[in-house]
């Protein structure tokens, strides 16, 4: 069996790579054929790129309006992205602009720094906190062309130091704590929509998520290199988030993200001052299927590099989570087995992504 102890190959950024400047990628980045970006049959009926797409938009104010059918209207908008796309982008989202802006620049500098700087914080797969850039512990596996930082938030008594977090820039830390916060009220809100969209008590979904400090909660910031030959790669690859609710931070100005809608990939437009909700696969096994986590993955580009901020809300890992009772009846049968978090994430940890064969794994047969 793999180690999670250790990466199987020495590992090297993908920045590094980039800056080095060959006119080729390593054959370790080079997909499969059926796997790249370009290939006709999963770009669907697009002739070129995949078609650049604006996913549903739903305006939050609608949250806290005191008009019932307001309320209900955005509830159902809610609803209903979340049934056919597993993914939507929300606005007037109640996070300050200059906070988002000045998290992204922090993290922007901390990838700007010289090569041996980040690799002090060199991570491992044993928690795969800290500076790195492969998912999955299998032996020659074809890389994705990214790196990332990634740091454990919640629950607290995983953060009693902060030896993981980059001490420079200097603004990195607060500005990532703050953002953090004002994302964890964010996801609340979300977590009561969703309730209220399936049908159930307001606060059943956060109930079942744990309460408080029991949460589990993950930062990752992605940073996508330029790449010399980007139709033979992918910045990450097909995958769906195995937690609850991810909270996107996409550049609005590279596209990059793609969603796979109805058997084809479409490229994510991001609305301006938006962040991207993505619907995990926790949310699909505890909604039997209502809900669907979305399978998505990351295209990359030679003029320009991108940099995304990922927020994952996850139940608390300790757990076993299943399908919620409420939702089942003879004519809905449970359609997951139930599963601690802690178990389930180990198999994107091991495998890497793998589109959605994970959730499919815990299906009840
Ligand atoms: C992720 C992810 C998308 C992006 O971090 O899980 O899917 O646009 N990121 O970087
Ligand atoms: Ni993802």
């Amino acid at each position: 069996m793999a180690s999670m102890q250790h990466w199987p190959e020495p590992v090297t950024p993908v920045q590094a790579i980039s800056e080095a400047g060959f006119e080729k990628i390593p054959d370790c980045y080079i997909k499969p054929v059926n796997e790249r970006p370009l290939n006709a049959k999963q770009a669907g009926n697009c002739t070129d790129r995949a078609k650049l797409v604006r996913v549903p938009v739903v305006d939050l104010k609608g949250l806290s309006s005191s008009n019932l059918a307001t309320y209900q209207a955005t509830v159902e908008a809610i609803s209903t992205a979340c049934r056919e796309w597993g993914l939507f982008q929300v606005v007037n989202h109640g996070v300050n602009v200059d906070l988002v802006n000045n998290v992204k620049d922090s993290w922007r500098g901390f990838f700007c720094l010289p090569t041996e700087n980040k690799q002090v914080y060199a991570n491992s797969p044993i928690t795969y906190e800290g500076y790195g850039s492969r998912l999955g512990v299998e032996k020659g596996a074809i890389l994705d062309w990214g790196d990332y930082f990634f740091l454990s938030l919640l629950p607290a008594h995983t953060k009693t130091c902060y030896d993981k977090w980059p001490v420079e820039p200097i603004s990195c830390r607060e500005t990532t704590e703050e953002y953090s916060a004002e994302l964890l009220k964010l996801c609340k809100t979300l977590m009561t929509a969703l309730s209220m969209a399936l049908g159930l008590e307001a606060e059943k979904l956060q109930e079942e998520f744990g309460a408080g400090d029991y949460i589990d909660v993950g930062f990752r910031v992605n940073y996508y290199p330029k790449c010399p030959q980007p139709d033979l790669t992918l910045g990450l690859s097909s995958h769906s988030d195995p937690g609850g609710l991810t909270i996107l931070l996409a550049d609005e100005h590279v596209a990059g993200l793609q969603v796979n809608k109805d058997g084809g990939w479409v490229t994510v437009k991001p609305a301006p001052n938006a962040f991207i909700i993505n619907i995990g696969d926790q949310i699909q096994v505890l909604s039997n299927g209502i809900f669907k986590s979305v399978e998505h993955r990351v295209v990359v580009n030679a003029e320009q590099d991108r940099l995304s901020l990922a927020l994952f809300y996850n139940p608390r890992s300790d757990v076993p989570l299943g399908p919620l009772p409420a939702l089942l009846s003879l004519d809905s049968p449970p359609l997951y087995q139930p599963m601690t978090f802690n178990d389930y994430r180990m198999y994107i940890r091991k495998n890497g992504p793998r589109g959605k064969t994970q959730v499919e794994s815990v299906k009840v047969v």
